[in-house]
């Protein structure tokens, strides 16, 4: 196996500080279960799941084989007028995760894509019903949608979105949820703040509803640093769409596939939106691969505008539904049920969330926060220096065989699901000794 590289400077590395990394570069060379190992051969507990996507742990066998005999059997088949068995297969195996009124599933092949095929589809779908007006999104400040122009648009972190002009027009955004004034510490979902859906109506008066085809959120927004929706506050957002004829999508690329003790976020909260976006976990992190899960209706209504032999939605990706892909997603969803990892991620979580409130108190912490299998360690920013401290938190965690994620000042932390206790304490107990030797 080569773990050295002979050049470092031919790769432009994408969300990566190039400079520092090359300087003292973190290579990993192979997985197995809940580690890495690095090209030092030091074994790395993976507290994030890869990039919360790896949510049944490393290099899993039936996955593994899955995608081996698809390789050796249908390489590719064009997703245009084609199709393969396994892509039907697999949307009708996602189906059977979410509630009935879910009947449609469209594929692309990373979160980004996903999030600008549910926009399309949501101004479509209210063009196809003669309302072409609606053309306005509405996301939420610190949301994360991707990096398509569509997702830095309706996402809301300013550092991904200040050099990239103006993206796309009519875009307004909610305020973020996040309140550490009212909420520190809170165990699960917050107390505070189910009024901040309310934001909405203000949008909706100042743009009028007419003008407006839909509301993207994270229903618990993840890459931005763990913000967990207040109690009260996703079915309030869902009412308030409903009144006004405003189609809803969850963007669920972190939060699917038992990251929360739940299939999705739809059925932890009980809240459903039209449309769900969903990538990472869907394949394990194995192959590339997301997609879209549309409520009952949205395809009806392209059906119904278009002749019988005509393309409904001039939409989709060479690689939609790739084969490979659809093997390592039905191997993964069976994975997931045969060893009932969302049950156990839900019943993992009251200790997941004992052990990280014990953080409580630990030098630089103002903020811990926890739902299912995710937690938030919030820390107090270095002054005029944003970030600083929690990448070097991120930097001594990995020399201590952690790897974990930070954004802002945050330390998110999300393990593959068959973390064991033990691990869960490592992770912990690793933080604890590694925050009061960060300046
Ligand atoms: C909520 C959400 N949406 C979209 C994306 C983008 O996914 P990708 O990186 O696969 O394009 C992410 C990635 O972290 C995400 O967290």
């Amino acid at each position: 196996m080569q773990t050295a590289p002979n050049d470092l400077d031919s790769l432009w590395m994408p969300f990566t500080a190039n400079r520092q990394f090359k300087s003292a570069p973190r290579l990993l060379v192979s997985a197995d279960g809940m580690y890495y190992r690095n090209r030092e051969g030091e074994k790395i507990l993976d507290g994030s799941a890869g990039l919360w996507c790896v949510n049944a742990g490393h290099n899993r066998k039936p996955i593994v084989e899955a995608i081996q005999k698809q390789a050796a059997t249908l390489d590719f088949a064009p997703p245009f007028q084609m199709g393969h068995p396994a892509a039907f297969e697999l949307a009708s195996r996602i189906l059977d995760l979410v509630p009935r009124s879910y009947s449609e599933v469209f594929f692309c092949n990373s979160g980004s894509e996903a999030v600008d095929t549910a926009l399309k589809i949501a101004i479509g779908y209210h063009r196809v019903r003669g309302e072409g007006a609606r053309t306005r999104f509405i996301g939420r400040e610190r949301g994360y949608h991707g990096v398509g122009f569509g997702g830095i648009s309706v996402g809301g972190i300013v550092a991904n979105r200040k050099l990239f002009g103006p993206m796309l027009a009519g875009v307004d955004h909610l305020r973020h949820t996040h309140d550490l004034a009212r909420n520190a510490f809170s165990r699960g979902m917050p107390e505070h703040g189910a009024e901040l859906a309310d934001d909405l109506e203000r949008l909706v008066t100042l743009h009028d509803a007419s003008t407006i085809a839909a509301v993207i959120i994270e229903p618990m927004a993840g890459s931005t640093g763990v913000l967990i929706p207040p109690k009260n506050y996703l079915e309030r957002v869902r009412a308030i769409c409903d009144k006004h004829g405003i189609l809803l999508i969850f963007d669920e690329v972190i939060t699917g596939f038992g990251r929360l003790g739940a299939s999705f976020a739809v059925e932890k909260f009980g809240v459903e939106p039209d449309m769900i976006t969903m990538a990472k976990g869907l394949t394990n992190g194995c192959v590339p691969m997301a997609g879209v899960i549309c409520r009952k209706g949205l395809y009806d209504a392209y059906c119904e505008a278009t002749p019988e032999n005509g393309v409904e939605f001039p939409h989709g990706y060479t690689y939609s539904a790739h084969p490979l892909a659809c093997a390592a997603g039905l191997a993964t969803l069976k994975l997931y049920q045969d060893e009932g990892l969302f049950e156990r991620a839900n019943s993992l979580a009251p200790y997941w969330e004992q052990a990280i409130h014990s953080l409580k108190g630990t030098r630089h912490v103002i903020d811990l926060r926890n739902l299912g299998m995710v937690a938030g360690v919030e820390l107090e920013a270095r002054a005029g220096k944003p970030g600083a401290r929690a990448f070097d938190a991120f930097l001594k965690l990995y020399e201590a065989g952690i790897l974990t994620r930070t954004t802002g000042d945050i330390i998110a932390l999300s393990p593959p699901l068959i973390i064991e206790k033990a691990e869960i304490d490592r992770i912990v107990e690793t933080i604890a000794e590694v925050l009061p030797r960060v300046d």
